[in-house]
């Protein structure tokens, strides 16, 4: 196929096999409705962007009822209500500053602006999560953000001094509408800054939750460069965040505008270090994928053999993978409970695991919990103690599948 930002060809080094849009938690007589797609990832031999060879249509991800809620961790909730107030003291400073967010979810990031008293705009087109940050005093405007909505913000709210985006930037397969919209709605000197899942994270923790129909790129800063160049921007500064293991957020600006941070030359001097992108180390990658997928396959058959009681424990987007790539479905885990009450009395899509609250975890106690939410492993293994003083143990597959 070709590269969706600069045409040149892209070559497929992972298959995960077909699967459902990997947040759409259907109620368990819905579920036979589901619509599969094949699940491939591929680089170019161009940018070097790893993109997606097929694409789920927009409506299908971010329906009304699209299930996830930013706010669903301390740890989502503390990062975000920080990366306000960074945004607050750093850019946010002029007059009557103006800030949109792309994709603002529950308002997790724009609760903090809204509370200041600060001039803002969430662009989300999932109806119900989009209440939710109107609920909480933020000003959103349902709908997709591209081109066009840009140019509609900028015609009723004039131009914005920051453009921020947290894994968002990656789901849109039409990033040169996107940066266009950028373009459109930046004053001068404003900023594009974006925190999405990063493939160097991906590949050394052998992550392949993160792949699901709803990225569409796994970013690199070389890719981020690359792409910035093409459509009139400049990568001035880059950064690791602790969210979903370990991501990056870039700084975009007009060429010229902003001095350059030293880290952007430090991240792609490691990036050539590590020949992070090169067919050698991603096909390396789909090898360890799969290694996964059989010690997974393995470890739940052999606790099912003894009698053990295993179930999952937190159903993100990246359960559906990890589920539907390995064949894992209710025989061999019974149920995943999960704290979102959107995704509770629902089943994981294509595997049909059902969803239960968190109370079934402990009514009683299984023997063995398998981890989806190893992002928030700390919070989690705080929170159930008790499962673990009981003589319960973890199962966890990233970087490797290991019995804790
Ligand atoms: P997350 O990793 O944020 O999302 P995704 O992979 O979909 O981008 O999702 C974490 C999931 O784990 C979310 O569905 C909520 C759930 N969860 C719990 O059930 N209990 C918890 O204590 C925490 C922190 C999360
Ligand atoms: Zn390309």
């Amino acid at each position: 196929m070709d590269c969706r930002i600069c045409g040149g060809t892209v070559t497929e080094f992972l298959d995960l096999g077909r699967q459902p849009s990997a947040n759409r938690f259907v109620p368990p007589g819905r579920a036979a409705e589901e619509p599969l797609f094949p699940l491939a990832v591929g680089a170019c031999g161009g940018c070097t962007m790893v993109q997606l060879t097929t694409e789920v249509p927009r409506e299908l991800k971010y329906h009304d009822e699209y299930p996830y809620r930013a706010s669903g961790s301390a740890l989502h909730r503390e990062h975000f209500a920080r990366a306000a107030r960074d945004l607050l003291r750093t850019e946010l400073t002029g007059p009557d500053p103006f800030v949109v967010e792309v994709g603002c979810n529950d308002g997790v990031m724009l609760g903090t602006i809204a509370d200041a008293g600060v001039r803002h705009l969430g662009v989300d087109p999932a109806a119900e999560v989009a209440a939710l940050a109107a609920a909480r005093g933020v000003r959103v405007l349902t709908d997709w953000f591209e081109a066009r909505t840009a140019a509609a913000v900028r015609a009723v709210h004039g131009p914005a001094d920051v453009v921020f985006g947290a894994n968002t930037i990656c789901h849109l397969p039409y990033l040169g509408s996107v940066l266009a919209g950028v373009d459109t709605l930046l004053t001068a000197d404003g900023v594009f800054v974006f925190e999405e899942p990063y493939l160097g994270t991906i590949v050394e923790r052998t992550a392949f939750d993160q792949i699901y129909d709803e990225h569409v790129f796994y970013f690199t800063v070389r890719s981020v460069r690359e792409l910035a160049r093409r459509f009139g921007f400049e990568l001035v500064d880059v950064a690791p965040t602790p969210l979903h293991g370990g991501e990056l957020r870039y700084t975009l600006a007009r060429p010229g505008r902003r001095r350059p941070s030293p880290a952007v030359e430090q991240w792609l001097d490691r990036e050539r270090a590590t020949g992070l992108a090169h067919p050698r180390t991603v096909e390396r990658f789909a090898e360890a994928v799969r290694r996964v997928r059989t010690d997974l396959v393995a470890t739940l058959e052999r606790l099912a053999a003894e009698g053990r009681r295993v179930v999952g424990y937190g159903a993100p987007g990246k359960s559906t993978t990890v589920t539907n790539y390995c064949g894992i479905g209710p025989a061999l885990l019974p149920f995943i409970c999960d704290s979102t009450p959107a995704k509770q009395g629902r089943v994981v899509p294509g595997a049909r695991i059902p969803i239960a609250p968190p109370e079934a975890f402990r009514a009683p106690y299984p023997d063995f919990a398998l981890l989806f939410a190893w992002n928030h492993a700390e919070e989690i293994m705080a929170k159930e103690r008790d499962f673990a003083e009981r003589g319960g143990r973890w199962i966890v597959y990233v970087p490797r599948v290991q019995v804790l």
